[in-house]
C-alpha cells in the first residue's frame, strides 16, 4: 500500500506555549509505536516551541494556515517561506474556518496552494460542503470546484506531495459526524476527481482524510476503504482522547 494512514490534530485557537509543549510531548509518549503518521497543527505562537520539543520524534506538526506571498507588507500574516524556516512539514490550505470566517475564495487558497509548494511545505486541503448545499444536492459539484481550483498549475510531483481533507461544513465541531458511508461516498468521488485530474498513478500517492467531529468513540468505524486518515478538531486537545483516535485508526 502506498498510502500511510495519516492521523492529523488541528489545533485551532486553542493553548498557550505551555499547554502546547505538554500536549505535545505527552502525544510523542502516547502514540509511540504507532504505523500511522501521526501530524498536529498547533497554533502559530505555539510552533516553535513545539518544534523545537518534539522535533526529530515520530510526531510531526505543521502550520494552521499560510500567506501566499512569502514576505512583504501583509500585517498578521506569517508566510510559507517563516513555515518552513522553522521546521513545518505540513501547512492546512483552505480549511472551512479560514474559507467562511475569513472569506477565503478558490483563488486565494490556489495562491495559498503555490506559495506551500514554492517553500516545499507538504498541503493539507481542505474542501467540503456546506449543510444547504447538501440538501440542494450540490456536493459534488462544489467538491469538484474546489480541487480543480486548487489544482490547477500543480506539477505531477507536486500532486504526489498532497494530502485532502474532507470536511462537512455542518459536521465540524457540531456533533453530527458525517456517517461512514455518507464521508465514504464523497472521500471516493474525490479519488475518482483526483484520478481525473492528475492521473491515477500520481493519485494514488495522495491521502485523503476525512474531518468532522472525529471522537475517540467513533474513529475507528472511518478506518474503511476510501478514506486514508482523519482530521481532529475538539479531540485532539486531550492526549488521551487523540491518543486513543490515534489507536483505533
Ligand atoms: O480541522 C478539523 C476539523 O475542522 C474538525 O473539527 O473535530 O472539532 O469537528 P472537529
Amino acid at each position: 500500500e502506498v498510502r500511510r494512514p495519516f492521523v492529523a490534530g488541528n489545533w485551532k485557537m486553542y493553548k498557550t506555549v505551555g499547554e502546547a509543549v505538554e500536549l505535545a510531548q505527552n502525544l510523542v509518549t502516547e502514540t509511540n509505536g504507532t504505523v500511522n503518521e501521526v501530524v498536529i497543527f498547533p497554533p502559530f505562537t505555539a510552533l516553535e516551541s513545539v518544534a523545537e520539543a518534539i522535533d526529530g520524534k515520530s510526531v510531526g506538526y505543521g502550520a494552521q494556515d499560510l500567506c501566499w506571498e512569502d514576505e512583504g507588507a501583509f500585517t498578521g500574516a506569517v508566510s510559507g517561506a517563516q513555515i518552513a524556516d522553522i521546521g513545518c512539514e505540513y501547512v492546512l490550505v483552505g480549511h472551512s474556518e479560514r474559507r467562511e470566517i475569513f472569506k477565503e475564495d478558490n483563488e486565494i487558497i490556489a495562491k495559498k496552494m503555490k506559495a506551500a509548494y514554492r517553500n516545499q511545505l507538504k498541503p493539507v486541503l481542505c474542501v467540503g460542503e456546506t449543510e444547504a448545499e447538501r440538501k440542494q444536492g450540490a456536493t459534488n459539484a462544489k467538491i469538484e470546484g474546489q480541487l480543480k481550483s486548487a489544482l490547477a498549475g500543480i506539477s505531477a510531483e507536486q500532486a504526489k506531495l498532497l494530502t485532502v481533507a474532507y470536511e462537512p461544513i455542518w459536521a465540524i465541531g457540531t456533533g453530527n459526524t458525517a456517517t461512514a458511508q455518507d464521508a465514504q461516498e464523497v472521500c471516493l468521488f474525490i479519488r475518482k476527481q483526483l484520478n481525473e485530474i492528475v492521473g491515477e498513478d500520481v493519485a494514488r500517492h495522495i491521502r485523503i482524510l476525512y474531518g468532522g467531529s472525529v471522537k475517540d468513540t467513533n474513529a475507528a468505524q472511518f478506518c474503511i476503504n476510501g478514506i486514508d486518515g482523519v482530521l481532529v478538531g475538539g479531540a485532539s486537545l486531550k492526549v488521551e482522547s487523540f491518543a486513543k483516535i490515534v489507536r483505533s485508526f
